[in-house]
This record gives structure tokens, C-alpha cells and sequence, in this order.
């Protein structure tokens, strides 16, 4: 009996929303109520590391996350799986006595082991970079005809965010218009040489997982704040266009501008659901009085902050020189402490 096994390892960085994705039309496809973008980290950080393999002696499809099997079963990733199947192309290695027909992938089990280079623990998106890495190197190995974008359309069922990990540098989600999503893609703005002078800072405020899952978070925002309508329809559709000029000019204080008051209206939001939903601590708060106080001082954004789902701080200076002095600043404000006390900010990335 054959005895083969072909495999395939992609590396795929996280992405940082400088304009949040917050509220889905559809939850099961994940369509989301408007456009988002963001920035594609450096692989240096935050990204993970997959490994897919293919061998008739596998007997069923099986996942390991940092060394520890998971579940596939979940309907995101049944998703993913089912798309990537249907669009599988024939592979063939005659070296190694491999010949696969594009029908053969609906039979052929999966081994997929998944590695995240930062604490999974410590709530820093983390299924954007899975999802994304787990989609390219799935369409890699089944020889997908697809491009990235076309990819982006499956990784996006699997994790919303994931969408805009499949390309670098600056990526837009576009929400689009059709009911079964085929429209609902990322495509590159510009890539990661653009505006490279900008550095990335990431404080660890608090390791604790969340405590409101995106998904629960959202439904509640959408079914419960008027804000998010206000938001979605009135405020990102223009913050799009001036997010788009701001990065082709590499107009940094419309971009920090922009990226902060985003960030502000997307915890507002959360603020404005029923029950509130709270991401952010004092510490938080604390980081960016201390940015805006900064920023004022100079006369003209020097670092643009924004949070996700959780209270760590993600800041961008405008270039090295900044980022020395904020790391500086930061270290003397929140001086870190031990692993236990996770009250103030511990950790930079
Ligand atoms: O894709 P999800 O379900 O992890 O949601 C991500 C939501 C935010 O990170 C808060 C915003 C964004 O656009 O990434």
C-alpha cells in the first residue's frame, strides 16, 4: 500500500485594525456590517507557523494547537476545510510516486500542527494570523488555483480578522454586497515597503483571556446599541476614504488622528451595548492620556494607539526615533512588574 506523505509550512503574521471591524450581518458566512484595515505585523512577532500534511495511512482530519491536539470539529473550521476541498486540484510528484486527483481531497485525511511565536494565553489576536496560515498553506498543498484575495473570502469564515492576514503591509476588508459573501474580501492597499519607517509597540497590560468573545460581543453590540448603527453606516464609510489617503500619502497625523479616534468609537460602542461590555482597564485609559498628553506637547501625533478586544495597548510611531523615546516614557510611567501583578503594563513587544 502507498506509504507517502506530502506536507506544506506557511508562516502568516497577525494584522492590527487602524479602523475596527465590530458587527456582522451574517453571522455563519461572517459578513461584516462595514469595511475595515489594517496593518500586517512583520513576521519577526505575533505570527504563527502551520504545517499541513497529507498521507493515505492518515485516518482522519486532526489538529494540534502549540502541541496540544484540538478540536476540528467546530463549524468555522468545517468551513474552511469544506471550501478548500471543493476548490483542490490535482497533485502529482512522480519522483515521489504521488498522484493525486482533484477528487481524491474529499477522501484524503489532514494532520495540521500550528505554532503561535507569542503566549496564545496572553488574549493578543491570535486566530487572525491561525485562520489565514491554516488557508494558505491548506490551498498550497492542494494546489488552489486561487489568489490571495480569493483565499481571503475562505480564511474570513473562519475568523472575520483572519481576512486581512493574507497579504502584508496595508489591507482593506471590503464588506460588499452579496448575500453569500463571495464579495467580502481583502485587498492589499500597499505593501510592506510603503511606509515602513512606522514601528510597532505592543504593551501587555493584562495575560488574561477576555472575558467577551468577539463573537457574543458583537451580536450583543448589534442587537442592542444605537451607536453602531451611527458608526457603521455615517462614520466608517468616510474614515475609509481619509484612512486610504492618509496611508498612500503616509500622512502620519491623519493616520494617528484616524486610528485613535477609531479605536475610541469602537470602545465606545462596546460601551454603549446592553449589557456594557468592557475591553479596557485603567490602565489602558492610563496609556493613552499619556500618548494624547504627548502628542499634544509636540504639536503633531507622534504615536497612534488602538486596542482590540482586550485591554493591551497596540501603539505606532511615527519612526525608530519615537519609538525609543515612547518605550522610554512608557518603561518610566508603568514601571514592570512581577508576573503575578499584572495590574500595569509588563511587557513590550
Ligand atoms: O475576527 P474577530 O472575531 O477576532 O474580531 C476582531 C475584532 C477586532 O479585533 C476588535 C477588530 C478588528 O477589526 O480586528
Amino acid at each position: 500500500s502507498e506509504k507517502w506523505i506530502l506536507m506544506v509550512t506557511a508562516r502568516t503574521p497577525t494584522n492590527i485594525a487602524v479602523i475596527k471591524y465590530w458587527g456582522k450581518r451574517d453571522e455563519t458566512l461572517i459578513l461584516p456590517i462595514n469595511d475595515s484595515i489594517s496593518l500586517t505585523l512583520d513576521p519577526t512577532h505575533l505570527s504563527t507557523t502551520t504545517t499541513v500534511s497529507v498521507s493515505p495511512t492518515f485516518h482522519q482530519d486532526r489538529m494540534w494547537l502549540n502541541g496540544k491536539e484540538i478540536s476540528l470539529q467546530g463549524g468555522r473550521f468545517q468551513s474552511c476545510l469544506r471550501e478548500i476541498r471543493a476548490r483542490a486540484q490535482d497533485v502529482q510528484d512522480k519522483k515521489k510516486g504521488i498522484d493525486i486527483k482533484k477528487e481524491d481531497w474529499q477522501k484524503l485525511h489532514l494532520h495540521i500542527a500550528s505554532y503561535n511565536n507569542f503566549p496564545t494565553a496572553a488574549g493578543l489576536a491570535s486566530s487572525a494570523a491561525g485562520l489565514a496560515c491554516l488557508v494558505f498553506s491548506l490551498a498550497k498543498l492542494m494546489n488552489l488555483k486561487e489568489d490571495n484575495s480569493q483565499l481571503s473570502a475562505i480564511a474570513r469564515q473562519g475568523s472575520g480578522s483572519a481576512c486581512r492576514s493574507l497579504y502584508g503591509g496595508f489591507v482593506k476588508w471590503v464588506m460588499g454586497k452579496e448575500d453569500n459573501g463571495s464579495d467580502s474580501l481583502a485587498v492589499q492597499l500597499a505593501d510592506e515597503k510603503h511606509w515602513d519607517e512606522l514601528v510597532i509597540i505592543i504593551a501587555v497590560v493584562s495575560a488574561r483571556q477576555k472575558e467577551t468573545s468577539s463573537t457574543s460581543g458583537m451580536r450583543d453590540t448589534v442587537e442592542t446599541s444605537a451607536l453602531i448603527q451611527h458608526r457603521a453606516k455615517e462614520v466608517v464609510p468616510k474614515r475609509i476614504v481619509q484612512m486610504e489617503d492618509a496611508i498612500q500619502n503616509r500622512d502620519f497625523p491623519s493616520f494617528a488622528r484616524l486610528a485613535c479616534t477609531d479605536s475610541n468609537q469602537f470602545h465606545a460602542v462596546c460601551l454603549d451595548t446592553y449589557p456594557p461590555i468592557f475591553y479596557m482597564n485603567d490602565t489602558s485609559h492610563r496609556i493613552i492620556s499619556c500618548v494624547e498628553k504627548w502628542n499634544r506637547a509636540e504639536g503633531a501625533p507622534q504615536v497612534a494607539y488602538t486596542f482590540d478586544a482586550g485591554p493591551n495597548a497596540v501603539m505606532i510611531a511615527r519612526n525608530r526615533k519615537t519609538a525609543a523615546l515612547l518605550l522610554q516614557r512608557l518603561l518610566y510611567n508603568f514601571p514592570p512588574e512581577s508576573d503575578t501583578d499584572l495590574g500595569r503594563v509588563n511587557n513590550f513587544i
